[in-house]
This record gives structure tokens, sequence and C-alpha cells, in this order.
């Protein structure tokens, strides 16, 4: 026993079945994993079909990346020369490596995906307006916002150290669209491999990103986004409680005058009813919260073990500089962008607009700079935060709706229906033979 009369083990441990609301309190107050709970939450915020769960499954996303990179680091080495035999060695020497690299590289593809989801039910519940409660959502969104850029970062950094002809070829996409940006292209460029030409330089600068820099930035913008979540008062759904008690506080001191049993000075009945409403609708967040974020925890390693047992991890060739696939695509979650390009590379006579600043810079750029501002852009009323599809956001859901259909169809295209030469063919069409383009 502590001084506080708290064992250590009560720090790392607590009881499932707390038998008080004291007991429960407590455990958040003595124990090391829960105190940064808040004692109570509102059963709304707990509900699945609220939140679905899915910023917890992005977390939990990033710390099955962090543990199984930190091993997968004992064994990379990044040099052009070892990184591909490595990969290798990983696949079929090390006891268990393929399930290693199989188990980070899914939680990479899954965490782009739900993050991306995660963002997409956070708009549909306008849960980035200001809380009546002060706070800030706004900010939280924004950091949000950073957040998808550092996970795309992230996954695409990683997507290189393999050094295989896929790393290489989606390096050169990268590359040339840094090259595209006016006047300070080349510069770009340059910082971004290292040199004139993808090489060694290129790979440690990637893998220092990848290992250090894009985790520790991901890390603090995680903490943060918790801690914000907490400063505004919990989950936007809060609001609604929050607002409804208002309004029947509010009127209840414009119809009574009386106050409960003539006791309680300013405590009308309804007011009385209010709070207990409010009161009934907060549980304690242990074990409930701490239950829900196990549950989700465990079915998140689950199902990434899963699928990665099923879908074999792809390693082409070794890099080839010589050797260009075609048509040499970008990772997935480029790859709408990678059409963007296509589309927007318009040739008029002798002149040229470049698709690579167009698809690749401008268009992306603007929605990211759209989307981070969108909190002070929608003017909706309070009312519509916390809540699925309000009936007064139909056209901003609609809109939205329309953006992320067109960002899905032209992954559709640039995955499925892109072939040799960046040629359009139906998924059922064959592609020509074609001689490698040496
Ligand atoms: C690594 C990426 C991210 C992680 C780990 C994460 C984590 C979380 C978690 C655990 C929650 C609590 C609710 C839930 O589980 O859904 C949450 C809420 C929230 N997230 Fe994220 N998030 C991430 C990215 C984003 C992005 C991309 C956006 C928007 C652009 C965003 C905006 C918000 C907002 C505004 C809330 C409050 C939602 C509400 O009040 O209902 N987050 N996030």
């Amino acid at each position: 026993m502590t001084q506080q009369g708290v064992s250590w083990i009560d720090k790392l441990i607590w009881s499932w079945a707390p038998e008080s609301f004291k007991e429960a309190g407590e455990s958040i107050v003595k124990n090391f994993w829960l105190h940064w709970f808040p004692a109570k939450v509102s059963r709304r915020s707990l509900a699945f079909n609220y939140s679905f769960w899915l910023g917890t499954i992005s977390a939990v996303l990033f710390a099955i990346l962090g543990v199984t990179g930190v091993l997968l680091m004992f064994l990379y080495v990044p040099s052009v020369e070892r990184a591909y035999p490595t990969m290798k060695d990983l696949d079929y020497v090390v006891a268990y490596g393929w399930l290693l690299r199989g188990v980070h590289r899914m939680a990479a593809h899954l965490m782009v995906a739900f993050v991306f989801f995660h963002m997409v039910r956070v708009f549909y519940t306008a849960a980035y307006k200001k809380s009546p409660t002060g706070g800030s959502r706004p900010l939280n969104w924004i950091v949000g916002v950073l957040l998808l850029v550092v996970t795309l970062a992230l996954s695409y950094s990683g997507y290189l150290l393999p050094w295989d002809q896929l790393a290489y070829w989606a390096m050169v996409i990268g590359s040339n669209v840094a090259k595209s940006v006016p006047i300070l292209g080349k510069k770009i460029q340059f910082l971004l491999i290292g040199g004139t030409e993808i090489g060694q330089a290129t790979l440690i600068r990637f893998y220092v990103l990848h290992c250090v820099f894009l985790p520790l930035i991901a890390l603090t913008l995680i903490v943060y986004h918790m801690w914000r979540i907490r400063k505004d008062g919990g989950l936007a759904c809060m609001d609604q409680m929050v607002l409804k008690s208002e309004k029947e506080r509010v009127e209840s001191v414009g119809s009574k005058t009386y106050s409960l049993l003539g006791i309680t000075r300013g405590m009308e009945v309804n007011v009385l009813t209010s709070a207990r409403a409010e009161e009934e609708n907060l549980i304690p967040s242990a074990p409930n919260l701490a239950k829900r974020i196990l549950w989700v925890t465990l079915f998140t390693m689950f199902v990434t073990m899963v699928l990665a047992i099923l879908v074999r991890m792809p390693l082409e060739a070794p890099a080839n500089s010589a050797v260009a696939p075609n048509p040499a695509k970008a990772p997935w979650y480029f790859l709408w962008l990678q059409e963007l390009i296509a589309d927007t590379t318009i040739r008029l006579g002798r002149f040229t607009i470049n698709g690579g600043f167009v698809g690749g810079v401008l268009i992306p750029g603007v929605l990211a700079l759209w989307l981070a501002l969108w909190p002070f852009l929608d003017k909706s009323s309070p009312q519509a935060a916390g809540v699925w599809f309000p009936r007064e956001r139909l056209r901003q859901n609609v809109v939205f709706t329309l953006i992320v259909l067109g960002i899905l169809v032209l992954l559709f295209i640039g995955g499925i229906c892109r072939g040799p030469n960046w040629d359009f063919y139906w998924p059922w069409q064959p592609w020509p033979e074609l001689p490698m383009h040496f």
C-alpha cells in the first residue's frame, strides 16, 4: 500500500463491476489507465449508432502501427542494397515475419480508410460546431484535418521503404507532382527526394520521416485531439442534452413562480425533472467507457490480424529505375489524384496545361483548405450539432456527399479502369500485351 492507501494493483486494474457510484468514481481518480476519462459520460456518446467508434478504431490502428513498426525496425535496414532483401527475409525467413509485416501494412491501409470514414461521420453529425458550453470544436476539426494529412503522409512515406517496383514508381509519381509546382517545383522536388534522383538519400529521408518525425507529430495531434474533446464538453451529441435542459429551464422559469414544495428557492419542478433526466442520461465511465474501449480494441486487433492472414501483402521485383511498369500507379488512396492529374493534363497545340499541378496540388490544396475552414462557413444553428442528417443541413450534406462520391468514382476509375498508357478499360476488358518499357 502507498501513502494514500492505494495499492499498485489498484492503480493498474479496477473493478469491472463497481457496486456503487462512489466506487466507480474512485476508480477513475485512482487508476493510472482511467484517470484521463471523465467521471461520467452520456449514454448517447457511447451508442454505436452515433460515432460508430470510428475515431477510437483509428486510434487503435495507430497504436497497432506503433507497436508493429517498432518491431519491424529491429529487422529493417534503410539502405538501397539491404532494404529489399530484409523485406524478403521478413516474408520467408524470420518466424512470423510475414505476419508482422502484414499486420503493419494492413493496419496502415485500414487507418487511412477509417480516419476518412471518421471525418465523414463528424461532417454528417456537424460535430465540428461550437458547443453551447464554450470550448472550440472548430479547432478540433482543424486538428482532425491535419491528422488526415499526417495519416496520408505516414502511409505514403512507408510505401517507399520496401524499395520494390511499387515503392519506387509511386515515389517517381510523387516527385513529379512536386516538380510541377510553378517556380518552386524543382526546389521542392530536391528537398523531397534529397537530390536530383531517387536513391539512398530519398530512402533515408523517408525512413526518418516515417519512423520518427511523422509518428511524433501524429501522436502529439492525437493526444491534443482527445484532450480537446474533454475541453469541449464531450462529444457533440451531449450538446443536444445541454440545449434541451437549458430550454426546459428557461420555459419553466417563464411559466412557474413557485419552487418545489415551496422549499427550494429557484428549483422549479421542471428544472428538477430536466436535471434528473440529465442525471439519468449520464453513466459512470468505469466500467462503461472502459469496457467499450476494450471491446473496440480487441475487435480492431482481431479484424486486422485476420485480414493480414487472408490478404498476402505485395512485394514486387526490386526497385529498378530502368524498367517502368505500365501503368505505374500511386498507392490506392492517391489514385483519385492520379486520375485527376490525367484528366487535367490538357494539350492545346503547342501549349500544355500541367495536370501535375492542377490535379496533384491545386485541386487537393483547395479541397483541404475548404475542409479546414468549413466550420466557419457553415451557418446552421447549434441544434444541428451532434445529430445525424439534420433537416436544416440537407444542402450541405448533399454537396459533401457529391464530393465524397466524386472522389470514390475517381478512385475506382484510377484503380480498376486504367490500363497500359493510362487508357480506359472496363473491369471485364482484358489489357493488351505490351512490351516492357526500358
Ligand atoms: C488519426 C486520426 C484521428 C483519430 C485517432 C481520431 C480520434 C477521435 C476519437 C477517439 C474521437 C471520439 C469519438 C469517436 O470515437 O468517433 C474523435 C472525435 C472527433 N474527431 Fe477525430 N480522430 C482522428 C481524425 C479526425 C479527423 C480527420 C477529423 C476531421 C477532419 C476529426 C474530427 C473530430 C471531431 C470534430 C470530433 C468530435 C466529434 C463529436 O463531438 O461527435 N478527427 N476523434
